[in-house]
């Protein structure tokens, strides 16, 4: 790669491609994606994996208790606090090849060329995979980025429960039963010197504009509901309009006058509903109870703290004559992204003679969570027709590559400080 110093260098595109091949075959789908799905057997095939090809670099590998697992490069000086890069390897359930896991093949890769182009960090370097990002599986997401920054308590976590209700603490057991890695003591949580987080953008700037690395400066807030109806079983032939207490009917009310409610103009505010659950799920039965998960965020903590207000509005008006509670589990603000490492990847692309851009993330990352610890950044490549949260989700080699380049020279830079 003309132009690359140190390890950015010696990223081998070869190399980086085949990981992801081989990472896909872990809970691969027919239509050429994955179901991965936080603290499942794939998800300890993954764990597995990636603790093989560190092991056969020499690499230290560790846990902790909320099943992060990082991957540790020595620096110079081994009481130096440790630079770090990654982001997740558990999936959605109908998710792609690359998001989350091109985080953590490209911070395998970036400790990998340093180790091929013989460079010497002064400070360790470490790959990390957190647990439970998607947060499709058990909620809230972004959880063991957010324990590891003292952001949830960990207990908390331990007790949550997946859709089947299934405990996490169960899960992660049976998870490391499966994938053991040697435990670091005590709560999870260390000091970190920088993070730095490659992944898709998972949108179509950077290809609708042609950019090779989108420079990210910050995410927006989102926040994650639970709404819950609760109505009154009855025979579906017999049951008059007015005796019925129908926990779907009184859902879809509270969902159109959602949907109508969170439609801004700008088309700045994201509002998904995406789980409905209805009890007991008879056709020949009035819906006793129904639930559905609401996922909402933009950039402005200020208008979700507004919606949020009316979606309670909605969710008194709307219940009778049934009765309906909407709970919040989740609410992260606005991160903005630390000005010096933003900088110190625009300059890396421009040293590199990559073609980059300023954006914002739309999506949540695990970075949201490490940015409170220390400084961070994040590095998005191109993905095709900015489709994720699908199977049929793709990137190029090259700009796999590229933005793995990106990731070397800014982590060999915060790593030498
Ligand atoms: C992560 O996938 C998110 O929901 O943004
Ligand atoms: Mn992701
Ligand atoms: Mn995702």
């Amino acid at each position: 790669m003309s132009g690359a110093k140190g390890g950015a260098r010696a990223v081998r595109e070869d190399r980086l491609w085949q990981r992801h091949a081989d990472m896909a075959k872990l809970g691969g789908t027919a239509k050429g994606g994955v179901n991965r799905q936080a603290l499942s057997a794939e998800d300890a095939a993954a764990r597995n994996l990636l603790a093989s090809w560190a092991h056969a670099r020499g690499f230290s590998v560790f846990t902790d208790a909320i099943g992060n697992l990082f991957v540790r490069r020595e620096g110079a000086d081994a009481t130096a606090v440790p630079v770090m890069s990654g982001s997740h390897m558990d999936s959605q359930p109908t998710g792609g090849r690359f998001d989350g896991m091109y985080g953590v093949l490209a911070a395998f890769e970036a400790l990998e060329a340093m180790e091929d182009a013989g460079v010497k960090t002064r400070r360790p370097v470490i790959a990390v995979a957190w647990t439970n990002e998607e947060g499709s599986r058990f909620q809230p997401g972004a959880m063991g980025s957010a324990v590891f920054a003292g952001r949830y308590a960990l207990d908390d976590m331990l007790a949550a429960k997946d859709w089947e209700g299934i405990a996490l603490r169960d899960a992660l057991a049976s998870t490391l039963a499966a994938a053991p890695a040697p435990m670091r003591p005590g709560k999870p949580g260390f000091a970190v010197a920088g993070y730095v987080e490659a992944h898709i953008e998972q949108g179509p700037r950077l290809e609708n504009e042609h950019k090779t690395i989108g420079v990210v400066t910050g995410i927006q807030g989102s926040r994650r509901y639970i709404v819950q109806v609760d109505g009154e079983e009855a025979h579906a032939g017999t049951t008059p309009r007015a005796a019925r207490k129908d926990a779907f009917a009184a859902a879809t009310r509270m969902a159109a006058a959602m949907y109508a409610a969170t439609a801004d103009e700008g088309d700045t505010l994201r509002f998904t509903i995406g789980r409905v659950e209805v009890h007991p799920g008879s056709p020949n039965t009035v819906p006793g109870r129904a639930g559905f998960t609401i996922d909402l965020r933009h950039p402005s903590d200020e208008i979700l703290e507004a919606q949020e207000k009316a979606l309670h509005e909605i969710v008194a008006r709307e219940a009778a004559p049934c009765a309906a509670r909407i709970e919040r589990v989740t609410n992260v603000a606005p991160t903005d992204f630390d000005p010096a490492v933003i900088d110190l990847v625009r300059a890396r692309a421009k040293a590199l003679k990559l073609p980059s851009m300023d954006m914002p993330s739309g999506a949540g990352h695990d970075a949201m969570h490490i940015a409170t610890l220390c400084p961070a950044g994040m590095i998005f490549v191109p993905c095709e027709r900015g489709i994720s949260h699908n199977e049929i989700e793709n990137a190029t080699p090259g700009d796999l590559a590229a933005g793995t380049r990106v990731l070397v020279a800014v982590l060999e830079e915060l790593a030498n400080r």
